[in-house]
């Protein structure tokens, strides 16, 4: 069934999750920042243009069978010749803020900075001149995911290699774009980066390893690199370009399948420590967080292994990652309801964390299998932060649905989605305090999702890609998000 059917019947039977309180009315605060976002591989094409270098995303999926209908990035939605169409886009939905991304190869080609290709330097001065003169603020994220291949080549984001060459890049993009670009994302979800790409191996760079300690040294590089970026912004920029900058986390939240089964609540506990936990308590905190340290540790020694897979930070490497973050940049899309289960002495993530999870049928369903719509886990979520990581400013850099099959452009699951959750961001906001700044809408169009391909549709305005023009038409969404960026929340 399409989200839409789900849709229908939710509506004619109400909606459970959201009937408690029923909706806040209210505002957000004045200088509230309202955004949407895209990634560069996802929506920029132009793989070979201007002495662009190849990525890890080029490299995959020119690889038959990793994505969905071998769909690729090659033109995606052509975004670098549309420059001026997507301003408008944003322009028509009235946003304060755009979150995009920079290529790494497509300024620097092999990833370092002995080789700079100007002429991608100058298309993302053109974006950012013209997201200006439209009196939209670019928030810019270092790095989406599209690592140069030829860095991957020297063991990428499992070698430290990466650190200094992130670092690099990162001074870099400051020194060219920082008088211009006021919010910066150094990485965006870890998680994904180390888990998927170095242990699971279902997106690029497509490895998985048996015991599964990749994942985990690919999560202590990001980790490191991430707070290097920091320190040269804080050390070398800040004082004159005065702009904040920080990393983007994603999560879901996890409530406990039986909330009166101890064994299922720290199920649940264990999953936010192994997710949120894994990369927000070293850069919050200053160290991975002790149920992950003990877990995989005992389990590690258990199998015979020397050590733990997780790797160890120094004390000065703990000091030095700690607190480096301006604010809270989180991804969010969806919950879960988690139990605990025991994988005996396999040594990976899942075994590692002991945890199995199930959705409640009562959440409708979206174009994406890990993606059901719970708003009420959202704020449950900001509090959470707010409560573990001390209160920090949180910017949701991304939130948003998907649908699947045949185009419908009354895409009235995603208002529902966006009315409600955004909604539960209020409720965080004003009745429990959480500091959250901004709101961000995942996507602006349809584009490249990832190891799915152009089937799993994201954005507010569709984008057909069976065209060679890859014609931006608007779903009913955009009026109804424009809605609520000119009214700030929603005003009784
Ligand atoms: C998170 C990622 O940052 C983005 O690239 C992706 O398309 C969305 N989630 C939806 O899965």
């Amino acid at each position: 069934f399409s989200a839409h059917y789900y849709y229908q019947v939710m509506k004619n039977n109400g909606f459970p999750e959201t009937a408690e309180f029923g909706k806040l009315w209210g505002r957000f605060a004045e200088g509230f920042m309202w955004s949407t976002a895209t990634a560069s591989y996802q929506i920029e094409g132009a793989w070979r243009a201007d002495g662009k270098g190849i990525s890890i995303w080029d490299k995959f999926t020119h690889t038959p069978g990793k994505v969905l209908n071998n769909d690729n990035g090659d033109i995606a939605c052509d975004s670098y010749n549309k420059l001026e169409v997507d301003i408008g886009l944003l322009k028509q939905l009235k946003v304060t803020h755009y979150r995009m991304s920079i290529s790494w190869p497509r300024v620097l080609p092999d990833g370092t900075i002995n080789n700079i290709n100007e002429a991608g330097v100058d298309y993302y001065h053109r974006v950012i001149d013209a997201l200006l003169a439209a009196n939209i603020q670019p928030q810019v994220t270092l790095y989406h995911w599209d690592l140069p291949q030829a860095i991957e080549d020297q063991g990428g984001w499992l070698s430290d290699i990466v650190v200094d060459r992130f670092r690099d890049y990162a001074d870099f993009l400051f020194s060219r774009f920082g008088q211009k670009v006021k919010f910066w994302i150094t990485i965006n979800e870890p998680y994904i980066i180390a888990l998927l790409g170095y242990g699971y191996g279902s997106f690029a760079p497509g490895i998985s390893h048996d015991p599964g300690s990749l994942h985990y040294v690919a999560g202590h590089n990001v980790i490191k690199a991430h707070a290097e970026a920091w320190h040269v912004y804080n050390d070398k920029y800040r004082a004159e370009q005065k702009g904040r900058i920080s990393i983007t986390l994603n999560s879901d939240w996890a409530e406990p399948r039986n909330p009166y089964k101890q064994e299922d609540i720290d199920a649940a506990k264990r999953y936010m420590d192994f997710f949120l936990g894994w990369f927000a308590n070293p850069i919050f905190k200053g160290d991975y967080n002790e149920p992950m340290k003990r877990i995989i540790r005992e389990r590690s020694l258990a199998a015979g292994l020397e050590k733990s897979r997780l790797p160890e930070f120094t004390p000065a490497e703990i000091e030095r990652i700690k607190g480096t973050h301006d604010f809270f940049g989180l991804n969010h899309y969806t919950s879960v309801l988690a139990f605990s289960v025991d994988f005996g002495d396999t040594q990976n993530y899942d075994a590692d964390r002991g945890v199995a999870v199930i959705s409640d049928r009562t959440w409708l369903e979206s174009g994406s299998n890990w993606l059901r719509i719970a708003p009420l886990g959202f704020r449950k979520l900001l509090k959470y932060i707010k409560e573990e990581y001390g209160d920090p400013p949180i910017l949701v850099t991304e939130n948003g649905v998907s649908e699947n099959g045949p185009v419908d452009l009354n895409d009235e699951h995603r208002s529902f989605f966006y009315e409600n959750y955004i909604n539960e961001a209020l409720k965080a906001n004003m009745t429990d305090g959480a500091n959250v700044i901004g709101y961000t809408a995942w996507s602006l169009m349809d584009n490249l999702e990832w190891a799915s391909g152009y089937g799993e549709r994201f954005g507010l305005f569709y984008v057909n890609h069976t065209n060679a023009d890859r014609p931006r038409t608007p779903k009913a969404s955009v009026p109804f998000y424009t809605t609520i960026v000119r009214c700030n929340g929603f005003p009784d």
